[in-house]
């Protein structure tokens, strides 16, 4: 088995495993030149394209998985809202009223994204690391449709929740139902672990997590289970959740580099940790990078670990630079370590 599973199923492996998030993207400059020719939704829908830059990170440099090239908003579309990339999702019209609501489709599985199951089955035939499919947790999704794109403290989507808690169940539910058969399509296509990234969740108390976000993770880790793959979970600057999130039935948590691993390792039992390297740190010098990676690798002991960045990779790093932190993950031998 590889390195990625064992430790996703929770083995305290000898070397960390590691992979990066948004390891297929702009700091690459295979990416940009494909990018120059394509639209984003273009690169997304089209088998060949997604699977090529897949695997574009995996050419380069010797990491132990690979994420599919999708977007969290690709199942959106199909249930009758229009999304532009500019850079970050953009609503043609935000979700708010429960008549817009009440029109979202749920489409079965097979309408949802077949390019999706394609692009899965053309990277399993050539990815020698095991291949992470992924969805936008509910609240994260809900975020972006009702906010209708990126903002930086969700203004209108927090008042949401209070002005329309029924509105925003309704949506939590359909978007729940679309992301299990989403999540569903990709493990039947091949896909080997999921990831739920749940990027906004930080942006509320526990009190509003519990409400609006648990129970919608749960059912979909639940729905998942009978695959018996690995489930990962990321909620950024969520450190004040983590009392909810050590209840969800997945078994990896994703931490942001705001706390070291050491601290949340007790917080989260029986969970495999991944993370947390700022990304910042890559843009650093490489006497700083070994160092402070070398701390992320420390901090990772006593447990389980996979090492990963705490958010995604900037696009302005330099990819040699990502070369030089595999080199580092790579030579330390955690059972050296551990006294
Ligand atoms: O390599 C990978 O990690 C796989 C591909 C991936 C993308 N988006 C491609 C992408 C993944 C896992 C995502 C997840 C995603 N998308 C999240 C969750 C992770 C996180 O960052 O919190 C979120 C919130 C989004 C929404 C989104 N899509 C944003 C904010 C942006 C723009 C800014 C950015 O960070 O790049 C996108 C566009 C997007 N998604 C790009 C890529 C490679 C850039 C598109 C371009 O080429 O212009």
């Amino acid at each position: 088995m590889s390195l990625f599973l064992e430790a996703a199923r929770g083995q305290d492996t000898a070397r960390a495993p590691i992979w990066i998030m948004r390891q297929a993207g702009r700091y690459l400059s295979e990416y940009r030149a494909l990018r120059a020719r394509y639209s984003f939704w273009e690169m997304c829908r089209t088998p060949e394209l997604a699977a090529e830059v897949t695997l574009q990170p995996l050419r380069r440099f010797d990491l132990d998985a690979a994420i599919l090239f999708q977007d969290i908003m690709t199942p959106l579309p199909p249930m009758g809202v229009e999304i532009d990339f500019s850079p970050g999702p953009v609503l043609k019209e935000p979700v708010r009223s429960a008549q817009q609501v009440r029109a979202l489709r749920v489409p079965e599985g097979g309408e949802i994204a077949p390019f999706v199951a394609e692009a899965i089955r053309l990277i399993r035939a050539e990815s020698p690391v095991p291949l992470i499919g992924f969805g936008g947790a509910p609240l994260t999704l809900a975020t972006y449709l009702v906010q209708g794109s990126g903002s930086k403290d969700y203004d209108e989507f927090r008042q949401f929740l209070r002005y329309a808690p029924e509105t925003a169940h309704a949506l939590l539910d359909k978007l729940t139902d679309l992301s299990v058969r989403y999540l569903k399509v990709q493990l039947q296509a091949g896909a080997q672990a999921v990831q739920l990234f749940d990027s906004w969740a930080g942006l509320h108390d526990a009190r509003v997590y519990r409400e609006f976000a648990k129970p919608y993770n749960t059912r979909i880790f639940e729905a998942l289970a009978a695959f018996g793959v690995p489930r990962l979970y990321i909620a950024v600057g969520a450190l004040h959740l983590y009392g909810e999130i050590k209840d969800l039935p997945c078994e990896v948590v994703s931490v942001d580099w705001r706390v070291p691993l050491s601290h949340v390792r007790p917080l989260l039992p029986g969970k495999t940790l991944q993370g947390n390297l700022d990304p910042a740190v890559l843009l650093a010098p490489e006497g700083v990078l070994r160092a402070e990676a070398e701390r992320v690798l420390r901090e990772g002991l006593g447990g389980p670990h996979i090492f990963n960045l705490g958010h995604g990779i900037m696009r302005q790093t330099d990819p040699e630079r990502l070369a030089q932190l595999v080199a580092v993950v790579r030579e330390f031998d955690r059972r050296a370590h551990t006294t």
